[in-house]
Order: structure tokens, then C-alpha cells, then sequence
């Protein structure tokens, strides 16, 4: 258990919202400077990363996996947890050491960290030379400009409006199967515990039509999932105003309708139905009936939400600031069954030891855990945020050991119950897209589910890509195993 604990930042790598680090590919394009970024925190951070990447390369950068030989080094950063900064300002110290050797290296802070420290980054951290938060990344030319000018590179302005909609991602450690989509940015929720309304200011939609066109030139390039991405992909709405002003500007005929998030989700999936089309994250005070009828009425849309719920335990989620309670959200996963049936895989977010948690309280964020019986989830103890409603009005008061111990018992029946849930699985037949080797054996494939799974199956005469029927045969409480029975099916 030692050890999972140990790992708890790391729990949730790979996945859409959660915390893991990646750094940039080679490219060689005959760009005249070297662009080097490594991104932390959440599926959206990454997205901006690409955003970042595509402004660059309009300026004269190529990216390269060395920070060695990088003229600008960026670390897009995260605030959602003390950790997570932490481990940036680890980062910052090795790039120091690269600096000396090359003082002409200019060293970027980005994303929510920079939005959270302004100015003060710069007086805390010798070797940064540029400040960006993540609403002024157009900005980025200028303000390289100026740090090569030897002066303060600081734009933190958070803006009502920018979706940076108009701008081509540069697909950064792709697999070219898989590409996120960010529909909107933002959020206007402010959860109690949470950094992000803070960090990335008032929430925002992106414009349908421009979502729309990105997966289209995805497919085009050959990708086969995309992930609609926002902190509240249910709030997601453009406004007849909105549409209709830029399609005028497209000279397409006005319409009346506001676009809402099931909208969204319908047009995405019309777009090809060999393109598998998932999103992240559902609030479960903001996840409609419709949004679940949507899903179920087309086969690309993957059975799967990510519906997090933080607490089992009403007292705690109204301090929380959730604005839903334990009845509620038991109704909305009751939904979800009714609709999509039991197997729609359902995941979840839990953060325990928050101010206040009692003993008890603690026990209804396990029993809700039986009674869902999420596929897996991302575990947390609580860490204060400066800043945060929960800073100002509550005593942080769980002592650390209890809030490590309470994670623990969390962690260990969430992996009693995705090994169950796993079970259920052994003799369905499924249809899983290949992401590539497994890591384990070359001699295996990886590929998931429509409820998000990873299925192991052994290797053939298949390409990442490929859409394949499999049996499943076994399973650990994280991965399934499966034989092939049919490449590319009619249906998927
Ligand atoms: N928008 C998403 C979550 C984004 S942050 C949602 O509303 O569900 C991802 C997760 O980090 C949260 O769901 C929460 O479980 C966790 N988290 C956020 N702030 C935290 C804090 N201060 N301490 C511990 N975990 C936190
Ligand atoms: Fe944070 Fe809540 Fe917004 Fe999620 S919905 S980003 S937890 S404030
Ligand atoms: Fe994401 Fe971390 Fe910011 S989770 S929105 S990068 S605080």
C-alpha cells in the first residue's frame, strides 16, 4: 500500500484531466531555433501545449525532445495539488543547471502556475525568464522578444473570449490514433477545493463549427478517436448570437438554436463513423438526459463518463461546493444504467481527508464506491490551494496520516472493485481500437474498449488503427486479456 500511496500523483497518467508529464518530439523542418516543452497536469494542459507548439512553429521554432540543445525551454505547468508544484520547481533547477552552461537559453513558465503566481515566479525563481499564463499564448513571439531583450516577460491577462479556436494543434507525442479536442476552456464552478476557476478564468465555448472542421482534418490525417475536452464538458453552449455571427461571417444561413453539449457530441459522431468519439469530464450536477440518449444512439460515441464524484457524503460535497448531493448523484449514475446499461463504464475523481471529514463521512465515500462500482478512479488527499474558497473559510484539520490512511482504504476498494467489474467482461465480445505495443511484450497488442479499458491481445497481422473484435479471456483489476476474433467489424 506503501507504495501506491508513493504513487498517487502518478495514478493518473495516460488518462484525459488527470496528472502525468510529457515532453516534446523531434522535428526537423529546418526551423532556424529549437523549441523544448514539457507540460504538467491535466488532458487540457497538453492540448495547450500543442496550441503552444503550432504558434511556435508559425515563428520560427521546430521542437526537439533534448532540452540541451534548446533555445527556448517551456515547462507548462499545473497548480491542482502542492505536489504538482513541486515538481516543476524540481524541473526548474535541472534547467538551471543547463542555462549556466548556455545562458542564451530562455527558460518559460506556462499554464496555471504562471496564472497563479504572476510576477512573483520571476522574483522566486532565478532562472525564469518568461511568465505566460494560458490565455496569452499568442502573445508568445512578443514576449520571447522581450526576455531576449534581457527584461521581464510577463503576460498573465486571462481573457472573457479566447478559445484559440482558429489555431492548427501540432500533435505532440501522438500516436496518431488518438488526438484531443478541447471544446471549451475555463470554468465557473468553483468547487471549494479547487485552483483551476483561478487559474484559467471564466468559463468559455469554443465555436461548433471549429470543433467540427479540426476532427474532420483529423480523420483526414487518419486518426480514429478524438476526446472532446473541457473541465465541465456539460456546460458546453454557443449561443444563437454567438453562431450566428460567425456564420454570417461564413455567409451561412442564421439559426435560432443554441448548441448545447448533446448537439455537440451528435455532430462530432456524424462527422465519420469509424472515428471514435470520446469526452472529459461530465459534472454530475450538468450531465443531461440527453447527453446519455445521444450517446446511446450512436455506436462511435464510447460507452464511458467520467463522472466524478469527490465525496459519498452530502455534508462533505456541500462544503465542497459540488452542488449536488449523494441522492443526486445516485440518480444521475441510475440514469446512466437505465440508458446505456451496465456496460458503460463510469469513473470517478475522490479526494479524501477534506476539512471537516469525519470517520463516517469517510464511510459514505466508500459505500458510494459499492454501490456505483466505478471501472477505476483517480485518488486523492486533499491539498490546500492558496486562494481557494476552502483556504479562506475552512481549517485544513485532517492530519496528514489520516488523510494518507483514508487514500489508502479508498485505493484498495477501488481495486477490489475494478478487478470485479473486470470479471463481468471475461467471455463478452467487445471491439477495441490498437493504440500499439503493449509495454510489457512486444509480442502483444494494446488497444481499448469503448468503456475505456485496456485489452491485451496477442499480436497478428494488425496496424495501430485497426478496429478489432475480441473475446475477453481473463483480467487483472487494470487491464483485460483477450483473443481476436474479426479485424475492422462492420459495427463498432
Ligand atoms: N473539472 C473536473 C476536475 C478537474 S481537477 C471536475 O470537476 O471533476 C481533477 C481532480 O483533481 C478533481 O476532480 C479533484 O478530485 C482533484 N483535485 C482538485 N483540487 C484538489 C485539491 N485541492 N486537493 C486534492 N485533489 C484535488
Ligand atoms: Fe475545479 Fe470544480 Fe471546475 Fe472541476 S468543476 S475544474 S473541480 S472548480
Ligand atoms: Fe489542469 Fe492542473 Fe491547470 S489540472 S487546468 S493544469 S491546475
Amino acid at each position: 500500500m506503501e507504495n501506491l500511496i508513493k504513487d498517487i500523483d502518478i495514478l493518473p497518467a495516460e488518462e484525459a484531466l488527470a496528472c502525468d508529464f510529457k515532453t516534446t518530439v523531434d522535428e526537423q523542418t529546418g526551423k532556424a531555433k529549437k523549441l523544448y516543452i514539457e507540460s504538467y497536469g491535466c488532458a487540457m494542459n497538453f492540448s495547450d501545449s500543442e496550441i503552444v507548439a503550432s504558434i511556435m512553429k508559425e515563428n520560427g521554432f521546430d521542437t526537439t525532445s533534448d532540452f540541451h540543445e534548446a533555445d527556448v525551454i517551456f515547462l507548462n505547468t499545473c497548480s491542482i495539488r502542492e505536489k504538482a508544484e513541486l515538481t516543476v520547481r524540481k524541473r526548474l533547477t535541472v534547467f538551471n543547471k543547463a542555462k549556466k552552461k548556455r545562458p542564451e537559453m530562455t527558460i518559460g513558465v506556462l499554464g496555471c502556475m504562471a496564472e497563479r503566481l504572476k510576477e512573483k515566479l520571476l522574483e522566486e525563481e532565478k532562472v525564469v525568464d518568461m511568465v505566460v499564463g494560458p490565455d496569452a499564448y499568442r502573445d508568445l513571439p512578443n514576449l520571447i522578444n522581450t526576455a531576449e531583450e534581457g527584461q521581464k516577460a510577463v503576460n498573465t491577462f486571462l481573457s472573457r473570449e479566447e478559445t484559440y479556436a482558429n489555431i492548427a494543434p501540432v500533435r505532440l507525442n501522438s500516436n496518431g490514433v488518438s488526438a484531443f479536442i478541447s471544446i471549451m476552456r475555463g470554468c465557473d464552478n468553483m468547487c471549494s477545493f479547487c485552483v483551476v476557476p483561478f487559474t484559467r478564468g471564466r468559463e468559455r465555448s469554443r465555436d461548433p463549427f471549429s470543433i467540427v472542421k479540426e476532427a474532420q482534418e483529423l480523420v483526414d490525417l487518419g486518426y480514429k478517436e478524438v476526446t472532446l475536452l473541457g473541465q465541465n464538458v456539460d456546460s458546453y453552449k454557443w449561443s444563437p448570437e454567438e453562431n450566428n455571427k460567425a456564420r454570417l461571417d461564413r455567409n451561412e444561413d442564421v439559426v435560432s438554436e443554441v448548441t448545447t453539449f448533446a448537439h455537440l457530441l451528435e455532430m462530432v459522431a456524424q462527422v465519420s463513423p469509424l472515428l471514435r468519439v470520446r469526452f472529459s469530464t461530465s459534472h454530475p450536477k450538468d450531465i443531461t438526459d440527453e447527453v446519455l440518449y445521444t450517446i446511446k444512439k450512436y455506436d462511435n460515441i464510447c460507452k464511458y463518463i467520467h463522472l466524478p464524484v469527490q465525496s459519498g457524503n452530502s455534508r462533505v460535497l456541500e462544503l465542497m461546493n459540488r452542488t449536488y448531493d449523494r441522492a443526486w448523484y445516485l440518480d444521475r449514475v441510475a440514469k446512466i444504467r437505465e440508458v446505456l446499461g451496465e456496460e458503460c463504464g463510469i469513473s470517478s475523481d475522490m479526494i479524501t481527508g477534506f476539512c471537516t471529514e469525519t470517520e463516517e463521512e469517510h464511510l459514505d465515500t466508500l459505500s458510494i464506491m459499492d454501490i456505483v462500482k466505478y471501472d477505476f478512479s483517480y485518488m486523492f488527499y486533499y491539498s490546500e490551494r492558496p486562494g481557494t474558497l476552502a483556504a479562506k473559510k475552512f481549517e485544513d484539520d485532517i492530519p496528514l496520516e489520516i488523510k494518507k490512511r483514508r487514500l489508502a482504504e479508498v485505493i484498495t476498494k477501488q481495486s477490489e472493485i475494478s478487478f470485479e467489474r473486470n470479471k463481468l467482461d471475461i467471455g463478452k465480445e467487445q471491439v477495441i481500437l490498437l493504440e500499439g505495443t503493449s509495454k510489457k511484450s512486444q509480442e502483444e497488442l494494446k488497444g481499448r474498449n469503448s468503456a475505456n479499458k485496456m485489452v491485451i491481445v496477442p499480436t497478428g497481422n494488425y496496424k495501430k488503427g485497426d478496429y478489432l473484435k475480441v473475446k475477453i479471456t481473463n483480467c487483472t483489476p487494470a487491464t483485460l486479456f483477450g483473443e481476436v476474433l474479426e479485424i475492422n467489424p462492420a459495427t463498432l
